[in-house]
């Protein structure tokens, strides 16, 4: 295919992402999928073939892990020339106070940090493509989180709250959108984030069977946020659109914090030490 793009998902094997690969595939896009999970992420690429259109590749990609996020993405860096299309969606939720193996509060890591090295590492590729597209997988559970440097580590945590630690990744998300959008200003290339609505995916799998059955009632399929994230990433009407927020099902409301530009620039520079290491 002659415009074909190349689009990079994270948790491709299920949910959202999987949704939104379809999307792309059955245009005739070439997906890479990086997923944590090899047996699913077989599954999810022998379902994207079957399609018959774009090519599909896997990645092995484990956010849980600073070293395998690295691994990953120099593997993608070998691989391909460039990415058009970033989609950063992978993500979790947990009741538990749990690490990951470098030890930071698992949905803060999972959620926020490792993504943050992913993009950091990918950046130079997207910045390959012509119109190079970062989109992240935000939500309006923001509104919830506070950046607490003190807390990002598992171990300083002495009194844990699962939502609001989620919450605290997903504002994290929301200011590296705004943070990275400012710098990619004047560039063609945009970064934006999204609250993809209430949507039936397998996020909701910790939660109990009676309350899983009530917020069914309210969610969207996985393949509504998919339609909004093609828009991002080719409708010209996004041309020019950066530092943007979307949400499907609910206004596209920021917390002040999302807004605060001083504390998007501290995180994305307590981020930078954090993964040092690694770039
Ligand atoms: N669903 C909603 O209502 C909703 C609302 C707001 C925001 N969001 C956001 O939308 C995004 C997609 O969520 P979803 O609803 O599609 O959830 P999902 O069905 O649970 O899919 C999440 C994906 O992330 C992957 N993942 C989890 N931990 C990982 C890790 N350590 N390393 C690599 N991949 C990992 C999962 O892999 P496995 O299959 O191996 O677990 C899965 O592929 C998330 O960022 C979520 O926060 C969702």
């Amino acid at each position: 295919m002659a415009n074909e793009k190349i689009i990079v998902i994270t948790g491709a094997n299920t949910g959202i992402g999987l949704a939104t690969a379809e999307t792309f595939v059955k245009d005739g896009h070439h997906v890479i999928i990086a997923c944590r999970n090899p047996a699913k992420a077989k599954i999810a690429q022998q379902r994207l073939q079957s399609l018959n259109k774009g090519q599909v590749d896997v990645i092995a990609l484990d956010l849980n892990s600073l070293e395998q996020v690295n691994q990953a993405a120099n593997e993608i860096i070998a691989k391909y020339e460039k990415i058009d299309v970033l989609v950063n969606n992978a993500g979790m939720m947990t009741p538990e106070l749990e690490a990951t193996v470098d030890g930071y509060e698992k949905q803060f890591g999972v959620n926020y940090l490792a993504p943050f090295l992913w993009t950091m590492k990918l950046l130079p590729l997207v910045k390959k493509a012509e119109h190079g597209r970062v989109i992240n997988l935000a939500s309006m559970m923001h509104v919830l989180g506070s950046i607490k440097p003190e807390h990002f580590k598992a171990d300083h945590i002495k009194k844990y709250n699962g939502v609001l630690s989620y919450g605290n990744s997903k504002l994290a998300n929301l200011l590296f959108s705004n943070a990275l959008a400012k710098q990619l200003e004047g560039t063609n290339i945009t970064s934006n984030a999204i609250h993809p609505g209430g949507v039936d995916s397998e996020i909701y799998r910790e939660l109990p069977k009676w309350q899983y059955a009530i917020i069914k009632l309210g969610l969207i399929p996985p393949t509504k946020p998919a339609e909004l994230i093609k828009k991002i990433a080719f409708d010209p009407k996004w041309a020019k659109r950066n530092g943007d927020y979307v949400s499907l099902q609910t206004p596209a409301f920021k917390s002040a914090k999302a807004k605060n530009k001083q504390l998007a620039q501290q995180l994305y520079d307590q981020s930078l030490q954090m993964v040092s290491t690694y770039l």
